[in-house]
Parts: structure tokens; C-alpha cells; sequence
């Protein structure tokens, strides 16, 4: 057995042959209280994984998926391959790393597929480095910074994308403090975010999403960094639900809202928003909260209920793009920025 290569989420135990490799994942599900690792290394394990939100983030699902179909190509014949790669692709519809990732593979032969994977997962990382660089300028000493779901270590295989813009100025030496918002239905920012800034030592407070405006008012927060899960030609920018709220709250009080997204969550094919897929999700979700540990209802079982997991964000209220390639403040510029 080779030394695990191992980030925050996600861990790859390499050995020489293929039958020893293993892909755990850090059960997402379960933090902040269990630190529970799941084997995912067979494809219907990291499918269900995917959906579930085991598995989660739209640079991590990327990874995690390119891992699994770069593993399973060292031993399995073209037809398979097609098929596994299919039912990834379709584990989840809005991140767009996560298509990214797999097509990227399957221009591949069979034989280059992993290296290829190890080299996705290793990317991801150079780019959260480069956003976390590029962004952190943006931050000034004793800013207050609000952010929405989780964009951290937990969502990426490096430091995150707005999470590693903020924890980049934080080692700077800049003074910061982040407020999190819960993340209904979810509670990507109340569970995993406050996890990783515990971690950081980042000073935060947990707000319910529906505190950030009156945050805003009373002039607590200078500046909005979430993440993208796919940013359409415009600039239109997908991101978990409750964004889109965020950006017109900002808009309002004159806050700048940046988006933080590495070149692999731009889709050229998008022309705008309303061409992005969106993932609408199980009523369970919003009639109570279900957990890996417990669930507690209620809401009727019988509410009706729209549960869209992600919303878009106009172009026109996006101050700046942040990417590996450094900071836009358009959408032509950013994708004029072109690929690594
Ligand atoms: O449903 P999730 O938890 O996968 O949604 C994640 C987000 O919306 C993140 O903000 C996005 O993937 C960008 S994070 C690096």
C-alpha cells in the first residue's frame, strides 16, 4: 500500500493493484458530531454518495466522481466505463465541474483515466491556492464577511473557494469575521462551515439565512463571498438556494457580492441562467430535517412543497468573479480569462 493521499473530504488509499485502491469519503451527512469515513471506491456506493450530500460541493463532486471512473476504467471494459461514467454524470444536474470532470476522462483511453483523476484532484487544489490569492486583496483588515452554504475544504479537494479566499486573508494577518448563514434546508453553513472555521480559529457567528438583511442594516457586513456551482456565458451564476436572496440584500445595502468558482464551473454552453439545470429535491427536506443521524418533522407530511436546491444569480449583481485566473468584474472578461 502507497501513502493516502488525503484532503479534508476525501481520501485515496493508492496500491499497485487496482483491486487495493480505495476512495473514502468523510460522511458529510454526519458532521459536525460523527467524523464517520465511507468507502465509496465502487460506483453505485459513490453515486448514492453523491446524492445523498455525502459527498458534496460542486469542485468536490468533480474529484470525487473523476477518483471513482478513473478507478474503475484500470479494470473494467469500454462498455462499462460508458455506462458508469453516464450514471455519475447524471448522480446530481447543476454542478458543472461535476460533467467537467467526467468528460474530461472519457477523451481519455482507459489506461490514463486515473493519473488523469489524481491530476484533477491535484489541480483543484492549485486552484483553490490561486482564488484564495486572487480574492483575498479583496478583504480589508476588520471587515466582516458573510458568506452562504459551505465552500471550504469540505467542497474542494484544497482550502475551498470563497472559504479560501476568507481563511487567505485570515492568515494574512487581516482581521475578519465571518457570519455563516444556516443554509436552509441543509445546513451546509450551520453544519460544515462552522465545522471548518472551529477548525481555522476564523472568529464567526451563526446567522439563520433569513438574519443576513437585517445584518446588513445595522452594518455588520462589509462584504458577500459564496461560491458557484455553474456560471452561465452571462456571468449568471448558479449557487445553492438562498444566494440569489443574499445578492439582491447586498445589492440593496451596497455591499459587494463576489462570486469565488475555479475556470472548471464556467459552462460556455449556457448562454444565461435559465439555461442552467436546477436540482429540485425530496419534500422530506424541507418538512423537517432529515439527517444521518435523526430526522424530526413538522410540517404535514402531506405539505406540498418546492424544494429547488439552487438558485441563480443575475450577472448584474455579481460585483466580481473570482477564479484561479485572478478577479473579473465581467462577464466577458471572465470568460475571455480562458482555462489554466
Ligand atoms: O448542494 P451542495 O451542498 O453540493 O451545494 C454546494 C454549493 O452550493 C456551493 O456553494 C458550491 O458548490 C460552490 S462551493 C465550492
Amino acid at each position: 500500500m502507497h501513502d493516502a493521499l488525503q484532503t479534508l473530504g476525501l481520501k485515496v488509499s493508492e496500491a499497485d493493484q487496482p483491486k487495493l485502491t480505495r476512495i473514502d469519503l468523510l460522511d458529510q451527512q454526519a458532521l459536525p458530531d460523527h467524523e464517520v469515513w465511507v468507502d465509496a471506491t465502487a460506483p453505485e456506493t459513490m453515486i448514492s454518495a453523491i446524492r445523498a450530500l455525502k459527498v458534496r460541493g460542486a469542485p468536490l463532486i468533480g474529484v470525487a466522481a473523476a477518483l471513482c471512473l478513473g478507478h474503475y476504467a484500470r479494470s473494467h471494459v469500454p462498455e462499462a466505463i460508458q455506462l458508469v461514467a453516464l450514471a455519475l454524470r447524471q448522480a446530481r444536474p447543476t454542478a458543472v465541474n461535476l460533467m467537467w470532470a467526467i468528460d474530461r476522462l472519457m477523451q481519455l483511453p482507459a489506461e490514463a483515466m486515473w493519473p488523469e483523476a489524481l491530476a484533477i484532484l491535484q489541480e483543484d487544489i492549485n486552484l483553490c491556492q490561486r482564488m484564495g490569492t486572487a480574492g483575498a486583496d479583496l478583504l480589508a483588515n476588520g471587515d466582516g464577511v458573510l458568506t452562504h452554504c459551505n465552500t471550504g475544504g469540505l467542497a474542494t479537494a484544497g482550502i475551498g473557494t470563497a472559504l479560501g479566499v476568507i481563511r487567505t486573508a485570515w492568515e494574512q494577518g487581516k482581521e475578519l469575521h465571518v457570519y455563516v448563514d444556516e443554509t436552509r434546508p441543509l445546513l451546509q453553513g450551520g453544519r460544515l462551515t462552522t465545522w471548518e472555521l472551529e477548525h481555522l480559529n476564523i472568529p464567526y457567528t451563526l446567522i439563520t439565512d433569513n438574519m443576513a438583511a437585517m445584518l446588513m442594516q445595522q452594518g455588520k457586513v462589509q462584504k458577500v463571498i459564496t461560491g458557484a456551482d455553474r456560471i452561465a456565458r452571462n456571468g449568471d451564476s448558479a449557487n445553492k438556494i438562498g444566494t440569489y436572496s443574499v445578492a439582491v440584500n447586498a445589492h440593496y445595502h451596497q455591499i459587494p457580492f463576489y462570486i469565488a468558482a475555479p475556470y472548471s464551473t464556467l459552462d460556455a454552453t449556457c448562454a444565461s441562467g435559465s439555461e442552467i439545470p436546477i436540482e429540485t429535491r425530496a419534500a422530506e427536506e424541507v418538512q423537517g430535517v432529515v439527517q444521518a443521524q435523526q430526522s424530526l418533522r413538522w410540517a404535514p407530511a402531506t405539505a406540498p412543497v418546492y424544494n429547488p436546491a439552487f438558485d441563480v444569480t443575475p450577472a448584474s449583481l455579481i460585483s466580481a468573479w473570482i477564479t484561479d485566473q485572478g478577479v473579473f468584474t465581467s462577464a466577458e472578461a471572465l470568460y475571455g480569462s480562458g482555462p489554466v
